[in-house]
């Protein structure tokens, strides 16, 4: 069981290791080929559906056309040339997904990144979304750095290059160093901010003279929410508990977002890199209320500031938190003083953040008044009605667009209701570098039950999500006049969906788990999603080189 304080790389390998060893990924003749095999366009003789209306419509010039991945979904290779743990090695140890594969092998993109480099070439993209491993660098989160570590990275950035695409890298997705948990409560102390800084000092100077786009982390919103939880909730620092663990971890991830954007900026003003941008990728769409009435629309009001402004509103708008969320949350919520909203306001160069479907918000049930003032309700301090997110305003309970798989009702493909969207969040958080799509997709049904190749990569439903998506996107900017300067499809491949392992894929090619070579297929969207922007994109932006 997890033990604070015992912060060697031994010991923290020996918290996860007692309960089953590392596994180690098998070698294989595809390890690391660029050499693949591009099956025919299944589309040629079963087109996908066009879109009228958005058939001679461009996206502008440069535009980003991508995928992404994470290092803790994707690498595999968890104990190898130093890497330390994390807490995502921890957790799925202590608790296996029910179903292959284990977070220490998943797709094994440390050893395959050549070959997974020149597989997504081939759909033309000019972008990939990756992630850098904190404890590859630091594999104690602090100390003295790992060169081979950095080296890794050198290779996979370079590959890119080579391959004309332009890599957008994350400093964080969930995976923070094990040794920062047990040695001070990860997120949850102050302390964080300056080994976050430290590391991001660290890749800033090693990479940036190649990576042009950064972002700090990924889903900070979604990162504090587990902070309630196990295991952060063994090693809560003085003066942290269950009630007001989330929102220290929301301020400490701030400041530590703005501390890290003030380096960047610092290193290219004294000419350590010659430029860049950097944001940071927020999550949670503003809901569109369940009904007309006043409590539904607050509680919409609510979910969007909880869930989306409380990280936001400091960064694009005035350095402060949404007045609901200091209101409601009271002294949970540390206060940001005047110099941390100077740190945090105008933080980013863009406005990025994963758009997979805009749910519904209906009001608590007792009232939204009643569970505002009530700290023990268990919808505090949200107070919307949990069980009517993805159920439609039509009457006798149809869904809010199409479900995906059960198992994660948080997905739907409300196509409907994305240039709205769009168009608030460029209203509410203005950015003069415009809006990156930092991730989009879709769990296919009953993915996982399908027994066949050709079952599995006949990924119909996850097809036409993408296509009325982008079909959404050309609006948006044709119409709307979003500066929507790019997209980026999750998944480049079948990876590991956290605590729920493969039991939902959201990956454009398969990846065949249960053969130790886990060779790599592509699906239908695959081609669909290449077709579409080989069409859509202006002259050069498609990557044929
Ligand atoms: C967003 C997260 O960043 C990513 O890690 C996750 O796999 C996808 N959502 C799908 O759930």
């Amino acid at each position: 069981m997890f033990t604070p304080n015992k912060t060697t790389l031994e010991e923290l390998w020996d918290q996860i290791e007692y309960i089953n060893p590392v596994q180690v990924a098998a070698k294989s003749n595809l390890t690391n080929s660029t050499e693949f095999v591009l099956p025919s366009d299944p589309t040629h003789d079963m087109p996908t559906h066009p879109y009228e209306e958005t058939k001679y419509l461009k996206f502008p010039k440069d535009f980003k056309y991508g995928v992404s991945s994470s290092a803790p979904q994707s690498e595999g290779a968890v104990k190898e040339d130093g890497r330390g743990p994390t807490i995502w090695d921890y957790i799925p140890h202590l608790f296996p997904p029910s179903v292959e594969p284990t977070i220490d092998i998943v797709a094994d993109f440390y050893h395959r990144y050549k070959n997974d480099i020149s597989r997504v070439k081939a759909m033309g993209i000019n972008s990939y979304s990756l992630t850098i491993a904190w404890s590859r660098i630091y594999p104690l989160g602090t100390g003295q750095a790992n060169e081979v570590g950095l080296e890794f990275y050198d290779r996979v950035i370079d590959e890119l290059l080579r391959n004309n695409i332009e890599p957008m890298v994350s400093l964080l997705h969930f995976d923070t160093p094990f040794a920062l948990l047990a040695q001070y409560g990860d997120f949850m102390s102050p302390k964080i901010v300056a080994d976050f800084n430290n590391y991001a000092e660290t890749v800033f100077r090693r990479y940036g003279d190649r990576v042009k786009r950064w972002i700090t982390i990924n889903e900070p919103r979604t990162y504090c929410k587990a902070a309630t939880y196990f295991p952060y909730d063994r090693a809560y620092p003085t003066g942290i508990n269950a009630q007001n663990a989330e929102w220290h971890c929301i301020h400490n991830i701030l400041v530590a977002h703005g501390t890290a954007v003030q380096t960047y900026r610092r290193l290219i003003k004294e000419k350590v890199i010659v430029s860049g941008q950097i944001g940071v990728k927020n999550e949670f769409a503003k809901p569109a209320p369940y009904t007309d009435s006043k409590e539904d629309k607050e509680a919409a009001d609510r979910v969007a500031d909880f869930l989306l402004g409380i990280v936001a509103k400091p960064i694009f708008v005035d350095g402060d938190y949404p007045i609901l969320c200091k209101e409601t949350l009271g002294d949970f919520l540390p206060p940001m003083t005047t110099e941390e909203q100077k740190l945090l306001k105008g933080s980013a160069d863009f406005y990025i953040q994963n758009l997979y479907d805009v749910p519904r918000a209906k009001a608590a049930p007792n009232g939204i008044e009643a569970c505002v003032s009530n700290r023990s309700d268990p919808l505090w301090p949200v107070c919307r009605d949990e069980r009517i997110q993805y159920v439609s305003t039509v009457p006798d309970g149809w869904s809010n667009g199409q479900p995906s798989a059960p198992i994660t009702p948080t997905f739907s493909n409300t196509w409907f209701a994305i240039r709205d969207q769009l168009k608030y969040l460029a209203k509410t958080y203005p950015s003069t570098g415009g809006i990156y799509i930092g991730e989009f997709g879709w769990p296919e049904l009953l993915e996982r039950k399908r027994d066949e190749l050709y079952q599995i990569v006949s990924d119909y439903d996850r097809e036409a999500y993408y296509l009325d998506y982008l079909h959404a996107f050309l609006l948006s900017v044709n119409e709307d006049d979003v500066n929507l300067k790019g997209v980026f499809a999750w998944a480049a491949f079948d990876d590991y969906e956290w605590i729920i392992g493969t039991e939902i894929k959201l990956g454009l090619q398969y990846v065949n788990f249960t053969d130790p070579a886990l060779p790599r297929s592509y699906k239908r969207s695959f081609y669909s999603y290449s077709n579409f922007m080989r069409q859509h994109l202006r002259h050069g932006d498609f990557n044929s080189s």
